[in-house]
């Protein structure tokens, strides 16, 4: 059995992946606030890039560190997509097994995964094998009724068995049935502890903790009981939140930057992303809550949301939605 342990430096904080979210724009846009956190690709079908659909995973070079998310249940194929993952340069391969979307379920991947703990530990096996890089699996502590300490312990167990020294993993269950993929993020009750109770059984593994995580405070008590922390839905609430994350985090000595050089970090963005050929909205989208929470914000978003989408939209659509918070 092959053991893969590293555990990179940037995954004490990552950018969870979110499917329509982080993209290469919004990771570019990231990159803007944070050059230390792990970024996350959204999650991509083995099966497509194994049909050469690899436009799917192109990126900016300077979005890295990120990885891969793969979604998929068959060994060999998710071997092939990881490969190719490492080909193209992520510094890391992640699979799927938490994601409870009726499509991923037909596709037998995601959340499902969870009811056959031996299949995702061939499946990471497999893909560790395959590559160089680490590789590590994003679950949840339970799925239906498989939902007490025993069964993530077992789950855990399992995929440790296989020689994957990190999981992510979001501290709620979810219902395949009944309950849509947000409902999935919000109805069932989130469970730290027993996210944290895993430590005392498996010390030599390396845990990031994902679920309901809305600021740094929160980061830094969640880091004295495992090695990294995950969060989502707070960075497409407040993608500034990232710009304090290397400093009071990684403990880096530059200053947190202020929104407004962020803001204007992100015009020089603009400019390269449309010398690109790329649409204004495309990045435009990740940042229309940039300023949430300030006097203004409001204004801003609205004249944003309403012109970032006309054609040829340019950097003056930024510009003046800046003004308008005046
Ligand atoms: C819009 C959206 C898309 C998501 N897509 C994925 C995905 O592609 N892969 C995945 O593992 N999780 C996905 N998730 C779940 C997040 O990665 C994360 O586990 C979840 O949102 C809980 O973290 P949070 O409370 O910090 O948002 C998605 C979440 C959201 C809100």
């Amino acid at each position: 059995m092959s053991v893969n342990s590293p555990f990179l430096e940037a995954e004490l904080f990552s950018v969870a992946p979110m499917v329509d979210v982080t993209n290469s724009a919004f990771r570019r846009v990231a990159r803007v606030f944070t050059k230390r956190a792990m970024l996350y690709t959204e999650m991509i079908a083995a099966e497509a890039l194994c049909h050469g659909k690899t436009n799917l995973i192109k990126h900016a070079g300077n979005e890295l560190p990120c990885v891969l998310q793969l979604g998929g249940s068959d060994p060999r194929r998710l071997a092939l997509a990881a490969k190719i993952g490492e080909d193209f340069g992520y510094s890391c391969i992640n699979l799927n097994a938490g994601c409870p979307s009726d499509k991923v379920q037909q596709g037998r991947f995601g959340a499902v995964l969870m009811k056959d703990p031996d299949l995702i530990g061939q499946c990471v096996s497999a893909m560790m094998n395959a590559v160089s890089i680490p590789v590590s699996v994003k679950t949840r502590i339970g799925v239906d009724e498989f939902d007490n300490e025993d069964f993530t312990r077992y789950l855990i167990g399992t995929i440790f068995g296989y020689g994957c020294r990190h999981v992510i993993i979001h501290a709620r269950k979810c219902w395949l049935e009944g309950l849509s993929p947000k409902e999935n993020r919000t109805v069932p009750p989130l469970d730290y502890d027993r996210v944290y109770n895993l430590k005392n059984d498996f010390p030599d593994l390396n845990i990031t903790i994902n679920g309901g995580i809305t600021d740094l405070c929160q980061c830094v008590i969640h880091l004295n009981h495992v090695e990294g922390v995950m969060l989502g839905r707070a960075v497409i609430d407040n993608p500034y939140l990232l710009a304090g994350v290397d400093h009071e985090l990684f403990g880096d000595d530059a200053p947190v930057k202020s929104r407004e050089q962020c803001f204007y970090e992100l015009l020089d963005l603009a400019e390269t992303f449309l010398s690109e050929g790329h649409k204004l909205q495309h990045l435009a989208i990740h940042v229309l809550n940039l300023f949430a929470g300030c006097p203004g914000a409001r204004n801003y978003r609205r004249y944003l949301s309403e012109h970032m989408t006309q054609e040829h939209a340019g950097v003056e659509v930024l510009e003046k939605a800046y003004a308008a918070m005046q």
